[in-house]
């Protein structure tokens, strides 16, 4: 598949997917939403792949934010119809995937970058990630899912003071908040995102995606969160993934997964 903003890159079973925008930071426009829909959608569709990694290119954004020069003379239905497709084709499509997303975040991550980042399943920074939600410094509230996703992550009273104020954060700040779970060197940054990669792929897919649902369950509302959990391991039983894990340990060998 060809991409004028991504670049997407398949290892293996790892597919890395790349917003390419660097003089424009990344900025998500319209046009790269619709190919990161498209991108993930090919990724998770994918039966080879177990994780897909998502970055920024250049070193110094992940992606600092939706593109405001798109948006400059919008007016309140269109400013609504943005944040519901954004939200229902990317941020929501990401966070339902029943593929593990890592989002490896290099440089700013502003606004829509950030809830790029936060609608991924794990975070990770480089030293010289700054993170924030400065809508409130243009007139607006963030529109692809930050208000609601920020809180989950670090806490309201932590998310309203970064709403608020539209600061950033610096990337020590983001861990000791829970907002990402590790920070290491720009250099690292993808042999990190990897070595995440490499642990979850040891182990079941099938179980990984119904482990996806469950959690996700537990923030929608009007669903029993405890109760998809029950469902998904009922279910789990039923898997070949679960006869060769269990076998596997029995036996006292590594399980070898078919993914069915
Ligand atoms: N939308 C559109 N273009 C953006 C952008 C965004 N969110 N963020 C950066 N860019 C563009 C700049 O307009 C500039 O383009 P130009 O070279 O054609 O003028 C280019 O990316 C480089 O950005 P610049 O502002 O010159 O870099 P900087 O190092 O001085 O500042 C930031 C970096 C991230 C602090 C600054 O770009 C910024 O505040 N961006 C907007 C962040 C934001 O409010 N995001 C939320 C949007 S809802």
């Amino acid at each position: 598949m060809n991409f004028e903003n991504l670049i997407y890159e398949v290892d293996d079973q790892l597919a890395i997917i790349t917003i390419n925008r660097p003089k424009k930071l990344n900025a998500l426009n319209k046009e790269t939403i619709q190919e990161l829909h498209d991108a993930f959608a090919e990724a998770d569709a994918d039966e080879d792949i177990g994780v897909i990694i998502l970055t920024g290119s250049g070193e110094k954004a992940f992606v600092a934010g939706a593109d405001i020069s798109e948006f400059a003379n919008f007016e309140e239905e269109e400013g609504a119809l943005l944040a519901r497709k954004g939200q229902k084709i990317l941020f929501d499509f990401i966070e339902n995937l029943s593929t593990p997303v890592i989002a490896a975040i290099n440089g700013f991550a502003l606004g829509g970058g950030l809830e790029l980042a936060m609608a991924a399943h794990i975070r990770i920074a480089s030293h010289n990630a700054r993170m924030g939600l400065p809508e409130t410094s243009l007139g607006l509230i963030p529109g692809y899912g930050g208000t609601q996703r920020l809180p989950q992550l670090v806490g309201k009273g932590r998310a309203f003071e970064m709403i608020m104020t539209a600061g950033m954060i610096d990337a020590d700040r983001a861990f000791q908040s829970g907002l990402v779970n590790h920070v290491t060197s720009q250099e690292e940054l993808m042999a990190l995102a990897e070595k995440i990669a490499g642990k979850i792929l040891n182990n079941s897919g099938v179980a990984i995606a119904t482990a996806i649902q469950a959690v996700n369950a537990g923030f929608k509302p009007g669903v029993n969160g405890y109760d998809a959990e029950i469902e998904g391991f009922g279910a789990s039983f039923a898997t070949e993934d679960f006869k060769e894990g269990t076998t596997a340990f029995l036996e006292k060998r590594k399980p070898e997964f078919p993914g069915n």
